[in-house]
């Protein structure tokens, strides 16, 4: 993993320019300064304001925790067009963008985030107005026709956190569409989501993780969030193409 990624700003602690590793801590640079959007510390860093990125609260974040990798490479770029698939209230969505987009869009970013429950389009749509870039979307994860529209190009990073059955298929269906050859695909898998073989947590990844090989979708790493999130994994892949996207 790793490599191919240019960063504008890259120290020790500095993942992207707005987002930073502080002693086992994430944060990000407000884009929208002196708002907390679900209740998480605001503290200022070099005076910016920066919001603690709860790692309990984000699949995401916990991920960027536990990878045994370099955290940035589980980022897209700054700036890019990205697709998130089961939104919720915007917690994971709201550091992205934050990371993606910047204040004011600075970073020219955009985030299309997709979610069937009208009360997260609710939240979605109000943390919208003040965080341009974020495009959010009252949709199935299943039916492109309604709002792949809304991505005329394939993407270069696509994350999915459905926790409904059937989130292996979706997210195969969802990568085979809209991700570019070389793109980095996170499927956040939740056990109990998915029809009880008996056989086990392990055996049940086991068959994930091989389900998204077959598919020709390589598996680069698969995080235990436990402890985080229990009963989870996050596995990242990468789509077949010669070139990183
Ligand atoms: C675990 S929550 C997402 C939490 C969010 N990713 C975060 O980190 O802040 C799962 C979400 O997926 C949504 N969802 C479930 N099935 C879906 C589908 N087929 N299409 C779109 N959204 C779906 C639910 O409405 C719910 O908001």
């Amino acid at each position: 993993m790793g490599g191919g990624k240019n960063r504008r700003q890259r120290g020790p602690t500095h993942l992207s320019p707005a987002v930073r590793l502080d002693r086992k801590t994430l944060w990000t640079l407000n884009a929208v300064p002196k708002t907390s959007v679900y209740g998480e510390t605001l503290r200022p860093f070099s005076g910016q304001e920066h919001r603690r990125w709860d790692p309990k609260r984000s699949k995401l974040g916990a991920a960027m925790l536990r990878t045994s990798g370099d955290p940035a490479d589980l980022l897209p770029e700054s700036g890019q067009t990205v697709l998130y698939l089961g939104a919720g209230h915007g917690t994971s969505v709201s550091h992205l963008h934050d990371h993606l987009c910047g204040e004011a869009n600075r970073f020219g970013g955009r985030l299309v985030t997709v979610d069937l429950a009208p009360r997260c389009l609710r939240d979605l749509t109000a943390m919208a107005a003040h965080r341009p870039g974020l495009v959010p979307v009252l949709g199935d994860a299943r039916k492109h026709a309604a709002w792949g529209v809304l991505l005329p190009r394939r993407v270069p990073w696509l994350f999915q956190d459905v926790a409904q059955a059937g989130q292996v298929e979706i997210f195969i269906a969802a990568c085979r569409r809209f991700l570019a050859p070389g793109g980095q695909g996170l499927l956040s898998l939740k056990a109990a989501s998915e029809r009880w073989t008996g056989d086990g947590e392990a055996a049940l990844f086991a068959r994930v993780e091989t389900a998204l090989n077959e598919s020709g979708l390589a598996v680069e790493e698969v995080i235990d969030l436990t402890g985080y999130e229990d009963h989870h994994r996050l596995f990242v892949v990468r789509s077949g193409g010669a070139n990183r996207a």
